[in-house]
């Protein structure tokens, strides 16, 4: 695991790098996005170079990692409408071979994991950290095997999240997402993690043991994980 903290611009010009590095050696790749506060800086990075003519994603495939169950993508809760809204529609991406899992037809959530398999694999999956130390919804308690599936979120991720929606029980109940196994089964990962709020979780997921109740410290197994912080997030380390 590379720890790289820095200003919070500074972290989404290199994350970006990432992405100009990987889609010149490989233009076809696979990524994996996240959702969330965090990566927008870096979202907005990214339809820059590709204004700039820096970066195209026309042959990429991309998997978003979670989706709230009930919601189709044109609520504009939906990380459907979030992801088109801040990043699919500013770039070339070929809006077909962008997947969200459906918050609707969640009997599909084990297809996801053998579409990413037959697109060839993440080469590259982005990764945000919940209060409580989730990925992707994967809740503390997710077995580190699981695949793409439906979780019932925790009273704090609905009470994180509640900040978007009118009251909270507008806040679905249930989400479905990548599991635990194929967030791991990316090939490289990218993770962001900003503000002050985020310190104590990622003074755990850095220090702790490996542990399905500090979801996120399961990256601490994989070969080429690089972790950016702000200074703030990094405050406790
Ligand atoms: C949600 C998403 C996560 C994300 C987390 C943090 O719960 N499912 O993928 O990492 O929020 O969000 P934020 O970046 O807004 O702090």
């Amino acid at each position: 695991m590379k720890i790289i903290i820095d200003t919070p611009e500074k972290i989404a010009e290199a994350a970006a790098k990432r992405y100009v590095e990987l889609l010149s050696e490989k233009p076809d790749a696979v990524l994996g996005y996240a959702t969330g506060s965090t990566p927008l800086d870096l979202y907005a990075e990214l339809a820059r170079l590709n204004r700039a003519g820096e970066i195209t994603f026309k042959d990429v495939t991309t998997f978003n990692l979670d989706e709230y169950v009930g919601l189709d993508g044109t609520h504009d809760q939906s990380y459907r409408y979030f992801m088109d809204k801040n990043l699919f529609e500013k770039i070339d991406v070929d809006m077909a071979k962008t997947h969200v899992p459906s918050g609707m037809d969640v009997d599909k959530a084990a297809e996801y994991d053998k579409a990413i398999e037959a697109a060839g694999g993440i080469d590259l999956q982005l990764l945000g950290i919940g209060n409580n130390g989730h990925i992707g919804f994967n809740e503390p308690g997710t077995p580190f095997g699981s695949v793409t599936h439906v979780v019932e979120l925790t009273k704090s991720t609905r009470e994180a999240n509640k900040r978007f929606f009118s009251s909270i029980d507008e806040v679905p109940t249930h989400a479905v997402t990548m599991g635990i196994k194929t967030v791991m089964n990316a090939r490289k990962i990218i993770f962001i993690a900003l503000g002050s709020a985020k310190a104590p979780i990622v003074r755990e997921m850095i220090k702790s043991d490996v542990t399905p109740e500090v979801p996120a410290s399961v990256l601490l197994l994989h070969p080429d994980v690089e972790v950016y912080l702000d200074f703030e997030a990094a405050a406790l380390l």
